[in-house]
């Protein structure tokens, strides 16, 4: 089985970290939009625009499976991908509720939703989460993080700062939806300021919806993992090769 993988820009990377573990898809095609991110930013159709063009190029690849890593296109676009491509498209805002739903997490504990401004904007993890019952939904955009993450810093004084912006006057929370393809990388630094709240991670949330559906087996050897990008598709290996551990 071959799936193909979309992201805005490098995040996506976090959620082939866990199909790569589980040994899902013989291969898996990475596609980086790295000449327009950050979709965070930019209004919905525009990120509705670049998802369709992003299926255009993943046309060429013959793929079984579209997942969606990127929560932003996945807020807007998952409709339009659905009724365009030849393939399954799976988003990441279905697999994190359930996984959240799945983990114990009560309908009155409190949970945090953490995402770009317009994943929050777009209401997506908090219409589900409060038609699945839960009633103690916050959700905050939380943008600085992303280029913390690109800088490579997941821990320490400048991240607790920024934590403390964010978060310094809210009241702890049961569970964290990391709504965005780069909080995975620092889910220690979130662990420890939300005191060991359950972390909700789109990679793993994918991993458990698709072996639920019981159609995959996981394949013998290693996944064959081809990168792409709109633009400087260099950085992108180099990022993989450091978050992916790749030779
Ligand atoms: N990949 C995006 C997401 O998960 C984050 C970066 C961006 O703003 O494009 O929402």
């Amino acid at each position: 089985m071959k799936a193909a993988v979309f992201d805005s820009g490098i995040g996506g990377l976090s959620v082939v970290k866990s199909l790569l573990a589980r040994r899902l898809f013989d291969e898996i095609i990475y596609y980086g939009d790295l000449a327009r991110v950050p979709y965070g930013s930019k209004d919905p159709n525009t990120i509705i625009r670049y998802s369709l063009e992003a299926l255009e190029f993943v046309n060429n690849f013959d793929a079984d499976i579209l997942i969606v890593a990127c929560n932003t296109a996945s807020s807007y676009a998952l409709e339009e991908l659905k009724k365009t491509a030849r393939f399954p498209v799976l988003g990441v805002i279905e697999p994190g509720v359930l996984a959240l739903k799945n983990s114990g997490v009560d309908k009155n504990d409190r949970v945090l939703v953490i995402g770009t401004k317009a994943t929050i904007n777009s209401d997506s993890y908090q219409r589900l989460l409060f038609s699945e019952g839960y009633k103690n939904v916050t959700a905050i955009a939380t943008p600085l993080l992303v280029p913390l993450v690109e800088e490579k810093i997941f821990e320490g004084a400048i991240v607790d700062e920024v934590f403390k912006y964010y978060f310094g006057k809210l009241d702890g929370f049961d569970a964290v939806i990391m709504g965005c393809t780069h909080y995975p990388m620092i889910s220690g630094s979130l662990a420890n300021w939300f005191n060991n709240a359950k972390l909700v991670h789109s990679g793993d949330a994918i991993v458990e919806w698709i072996e639920k559906q019981g159609v995959l087996a996981p394949i013998k050897g290693e996944t064959k993992l081809r990168l792409f990008a709109s633009e400087n598709v260099n950085h992108l290996k180099e990022v993989a090769s450091q978050w992916l551990n790749l030779p």
